[in-house]
């Protein structure tokens, strides 16, 4: 590769450069599938920059899912999938609100995450090899033993003070500048975004959402009795702002409910610069912003991504997260950060629970406070980054022609779009025979769009799952043969 010179000023990065620039050459098939990568040292020589540098910048390429090591080889260039879904369709007409009802079907597919004999790649569950169980188990009966009365006791909220303190802190990685006291625990994300909805609409009125998105947040506005106002989504950059400027202007939107970072099921993340315009948009109308940020930290990039919150100058962002897909998710411990409605929240958290549970607020607390997290959340970025790479190249090599699907840069979700017939729910019916549960896409969209998308758990991804992952494509593909013979 020949020298080229690199603007040492920037206020990107000198590897991220490095990277974007053999990322470039990749996209332009100068470099191509299977490809050796020169190594560190011929790099570092020709393109005059430091070995770490480019060894930071093959390390973000193989983060990128664009690069793989080879023991004893070296760094090769990963055969490309070019299979990303469709730009979003903006078409105004759909932009309309709907009454949400589910069905039971969301509920069965949680049901399913309880079934030892499945392979969970439905619900957008943890593996229990990424969770750090035993040594937060400990931390909760030291806890417990140390402090035994105080942990039986009631903690209202907004919620133990060491677990307000370590959230805080650790938003500060998120781009926040929060004060414990500007911060409740709460039962999971869930709680803080029921408990946000709650506060902030009546029945009847209209939500904006992502579509497609998480059948969570639907079933929440079904709960509530709220209409969903579906806004397209691209699968990297999440949320269309030109679509949710004309749906502002046509309809009357009590409040946005977004996942920017690592959305569910697309795997999107937000650009900064639309995170900041989303935040001012609102903010000029008065619209108060919901913020789901639950996968924020299960980045497959260096550092975690910038919430809205971060550029929430007027109070108007409540961010909303836990510790269910990086910690323990049978603890139900999240948190809300509500800016002008945190003392509206305090007072409705303890009307709906009176408070949430002690011991395991003190338990996350003190597991924050002990310095392992950031270890741990390493962990799990890379076996994620291993997980959803290898998941990618086996629905490549196994689902239909046709099948196309999202390339998430964090999370756990994949989105898979197959060949128009192939009808979600027998694909679900007939996996389930086969021990295999996954997530119809017909859920994540209360017009029932996505017949045709499945959501995969790329958390139960290996390579031991590889004869399952031929087994869908294979009945995927047969669904697909079916319809074109009767077509
Ligand atoms: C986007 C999103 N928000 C919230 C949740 C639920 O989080 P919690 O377990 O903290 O309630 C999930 C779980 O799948 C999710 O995907």
């Amino acid at each position: 590769m020949s020298p080229s010179r690199f603007s040492p000023d920037s206020s990107i990065p000198l590897y991220q450069q490095v990277a974007d620039r053999i990322t470039a050459l990749i996209e332009k098939g100068t470099l191509s599938s299977g490809e050796r990568l020169p190594s560190v040292r011929k790099l570092s020589r020709d393109w005059t920059v430091s070995i770490t540098t480019v060894l930071e910048a093959y390390r973000l390429l193989e983060n990128r899912g664009m690069i793989e090591v080879r023991p004893q080889s070296g760094h090769y260039v990963r055969p490309r999938i070019r299979t990303s879904p469709p730009e979003p369709n903006f078409n105004r007409s759909r932009i309309q609100p709907t009454a949400v009802s589910l069905g039971e079907l969301s509920v069965m597919t949680l049901h399913d995450a309880q079934d030892a004999e499945l392979l969970h790649f439905g619900a957008a569950v943890p593996h229990p090899n990424m969770l750090p169980s035993e040594r937060l188990n400990r931390t909760l009966s030291a806890v417990a033993r140390r402090s035994a009365s105080r942990a039986t006791s009631y903690e209202f909220p907004p919620g133990a003070k060491t677990y307000r303190v370590e959230v805080a802190r650790r938003a500060v990685t998120a781009g926040c500048a929060l004060t414990p006291d500007e911060i409740i625990a709460t039962n999971g994300c869930t709680g803080s975004i029921w408990l946000s909805l709650y506060l902030l609409c009546k029945p009847g009125d209209a939500v904006a959402v992502e579509t497609p998105t998480y059948y969570g947040l639907l079933r929440a506005l079904e709960g509530l009795n709220l209409q969903a106002i579906e806004i397209p989504a691209h699968h990297r950059d999440g949320m269309s702002l030109d679509a949710l400027e004309y749906a502002l202007q046509e309809h009357r939107i009590k409040a946005v409910l977004v996942t920017t970072n690592f959305h569910n099921p697309t795997g999107s993340c937000m650009p900064e610069k639309n995170k900041e315009r989303l935040v001012e948009m609102l903010a000029d109308r008065d619209i108060p912003l919901i913020e789901d940020d639950v996968y924020g930290d299960i980045t497959f990039e260096d550092e975690r991504p910038k919430v809205c919150k971060a550029y929430d100058k007027k109070g108007m962002v409540i961010l909303c997260s836990s510790f269910s897909k990086t910690l323990a998710p049978g603890y139900r411990v999240g948190y809300l950060a509500g800016g002008k409605y945190h003392h509206e929240l305090v007072k409705l958290q303890i009307t709906a629970n009176l408070a949430s549970p002690t011991l395991p607020q003190l338990a996350i607390a003190e597991f924050l406070a002990n310095g392992g997290y950031e270890h741990h959340l390493r962990r799990i970025r890379r076996m994620m980054i291993n997980q959803m790479a290898w998941l990618r190249q086996a629905v490549t090599r196994y689902f239909p022609e046709g099948t196309r699907m999202t390339n998430p840069q964090g999370g756990f979700a994949l989105w898979v779009i197959m060949p128009e017939h192939v009808d979600c729910l027998q694909l679900y019916d007939r996996a389930i025979q086969h021990k295999i549960s996954i997530s119809p896409g017909f859920m994540f969209s209360p017009k029932r769009q996505y017949r045709n998308c499945i959501r995969l758990n790329a958390a139960f991804a290996t390579e031991d799952t590889e004869d399952q992952v031929a087994l869908l494509g294979s009945l995927a593909a047969q669904l697909a043969q079916r319809e074109k013979t009767s077509v």
